[in-house]
C-alpha cells in the first residue's frame, strides 16, 4: 500500500495535491509519502517481533538525511556500504551499534572510521580484506567485530545485474570455504567473529530463494558451533521485491512466516537490510512534458527528466507505471517516454501506451522511491533534482534543486 491516490482526477500525496508541489518546487521532483515510509518500516520490522532482530534500513536504496532521520526515529539501524553512508547515518542520528558495513572494496581510512565510530560489524567479503580490517584495528588498539559474507550459491530468479548470491559473483566468501576461512579469522588477534552474512539479490518476488539460502546458512552456523565459532548475529541481507507492474512479491509477513520457524530457536539476533522493499512504492519522480514527437515508426513524448535523474529503465530495462497527475479525457497513444539527455539509451519507458499528454502536462514516474534519486547523476550538466517529503497536508522540500553553482562546486 501507498499513498499516491487519485481524489476525482488529481493524484494526491497523502493529503498533498501533486500539482502544487510541481507549481511550488518545480519539476524534476521527487516525492515521498512519509506515512508510506514509516508504514513500511513498521511492517517489516513487526513480521520479525517473535525474536530478537534489527532492521538495517539499506541506506543505498535511499540516502536522504530527512528520510534516514524518519527511520532512526523509528528504531532503524543501517546497512552501510561507504564511509560516505556512515557519515550520512551517523548524522541522521542511526545509533552506531545498530550499522553494519558492507561492500568489497573497503578502504583502510573507511574501516578506520567504522571502528572509531564503533559499528556493530564488518561484513567482510575476502580474506585480505579481513586482514587489512585486522591491521587497521591493531594500529588503533581496538578489536574489530566481524561476520563474514557468504556467498550461498542461491539463484534469487532477479536481473542479472541485481544478483550477488551466485558462484560466478563478486559478492562474499564461497560458502565451501567459508569454515576455513572463519578459522583462520578466529586466529587474527584483532578480530572478534560476532556473526554471519549474506545477500542474494535484489527484486527477489517469491520466499523460495531466501528460504534456499537460509537453509545453508544454517547448516554452516551448525558446523562453525561444532568446531567452537558461535554465531551471535545472523544477517540475511535485503533483496525483498516489490510490485513496479504485475509482480505480486510476498509481503514481509510471508518472509517471517517462512523463516522464523527456521531460525526461532538459534538464539541468534536476526539481522535485515531492506532497501527497496521499504521505500520504492513510498515515493515517485514527477516530470513534465516538454513535446510530443512523432517519429517515422514511434511516437516520443519527451520530457524534463531522464536517465540521470532516474536510470533503472535505461540500466535493467526496469519497468515503471507513469501516469498523469491529473487524468483528462485524452485519447490513448502508444509512445516512448523519453529524457533530455543525448543518449539513445535515454528513456523512461518504451512502447507504453499512456493517455496522450499535452506539453506542459506533468507525469508522476510511480515506485521510483529505492534507487532512483541515489542512482542520479549530473550527466549533461543537469542539475540533480529537488526532493520532497510529504507529511499529511503539509510538506517540505528536504533536498534544494541543485544550481548550476553547485554543478561546478570544487572544480578549478
Ligand atoms: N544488503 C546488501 C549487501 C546489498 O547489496 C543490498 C543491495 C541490500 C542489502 C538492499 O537490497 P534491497 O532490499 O534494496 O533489494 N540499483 C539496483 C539495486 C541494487 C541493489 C544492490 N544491493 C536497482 O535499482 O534495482
Amino acid at each position: 500500500m501507498h499513498e499516491f491516490n487519485y481524489a476525482g482526477n488529481e493524484l494526491y500525496c497523502e493529503k498533498v495535491p501533486v500539482r502544487k508541489i510541481v507549481q511550488e518546487v518545480g519539476t524534476p521532483v521527487y516525492i515521498y509519502s512519509s506515512i508510506t515510509l514509516r508504514n513500511h518500516y513498521q511492517a517489516f520490522d513487526s513480521a520479525f517481533a517473535e525474536i530478537p532482530h534489527i532492521v538495517c534500513f539499506a541506506v543505498k536504496a535511499n540516502s536522504n538525511l530527512s528520510i534516514l532521520r524518519l527511520f532512526a526515529k523509528e528504531g532503524s539501524g543501517a546497512d552501510i556500504v561507504s564511509g560516505g553512508e556512515l557519515f550520512r547515518a551517523l548524522k541522521a542520528g542511526i545509533e552506531p551499534q545498530k550499522i553494519v558495513f558492507a561492500g568489497i572494496g573497503k578502504t583502510g581510512e573507511e574501516i578506520a572510521e567504522a571502528l572509531r565510530s564503533k559499528i556493530l560489524m564488518f561484513n567482510v567479503e575476502s580474506p585480505l580484506e579481513l586482514q587489512k580490517i585486522n591491521e587497521v584495528a591493531g594500529k588503533l588498539g581496538l578489536k574489530a567485530r566481524v561476520a563474514l559474507r557468504v556467498n550461498p550459491d542461491i539463484d534469487p530468479k532477479t536481473h542479472p545485474y541485481i544478483s550477488t548470491g551466485l558462484k560466478k559473483s563478486k559478492f562474499g566468501i564461497d560458502i565451501k570455504r567459508a569454515l576455513q576461512e572463519y578459522q583462520l579469522a578466529s586466529a587474527l588477534p584483532h578480530i572478534e567473529i560476532v556473526g554471519i552474512h549474506k545477500h542474494i539479490g535484489s527484486q527477489i518476488t517469491e520466499v523460495g530463494p531466501f528460504v534456499a539460502a537460509m537453509e545453508k546458512i544454517l547448516d554452516l552456523v551448525a558446523r562453525l558451533k561444532e568446531s567452537g565459532i558461535e554465531i551471535k548475529y545472523l544477517d540475511a541481507g535485503g533483496g525483498l521485491g516489490i510490485r513496479y507492474g504485475e509482480e505480486e512479491p510476498p509481503h514481509p509477513r510471508d518472509l517471517g512466516a517462512a523463516l522464523l520457524p527456521m531460525i526461532k530457536d538459534l538464539g541468534c539476533t536476526l539481522i535485515f537490510e531492506p532497501g527497496r522493499v521499504i521505500v520504492g512504492n513510498a515515493g515517485v519522480l514527477v516530470t513534465k512534458v516538454l513535446y510530443l514527437k512523432s517519429g517515422e515508426t514511434k511516437n516520443f513524448v519527451v520530457v524534463d527528466a531522464g536517465m540521470n535523474d532516474l536510470i533503472r529503465p535505461s540500466l535493467y530495462d526496469a519497468h515503471h507505471e507513469i501516469v498523469p497527475i491529473e487524468k483528462r479525457d485524452a485519447p490513448q497513444m502508444t509512445a516512448d517516454v523519453v529524457g533530455p539527455i543525448c543518449e539513445s539509451g535515454d528513456f523512461l519507458a518504451k512502447d507504453r501506451k499512456l493517455d496522450r499528454p499535452e506539453p506542459g502536462d506533468y507525469l508522476a514516474v510511480m515506485s521510483a522511491g529505492a534507487y532512483g534519486f541515489t542512482m542520479s547523476s549530473n550527466y549533461n550538466s543537469r542539475p540533480k533534482a529537488a526532493e520532497v517529503m510529504v507529511e499529511g497536508d503539509t510538506y517540505s522540500v528536504i533536498r534544494k534543486r541543485e544550481s548550476y553553482e553547485d554543478l561546478i562546486r570544487g572544480e578549478v
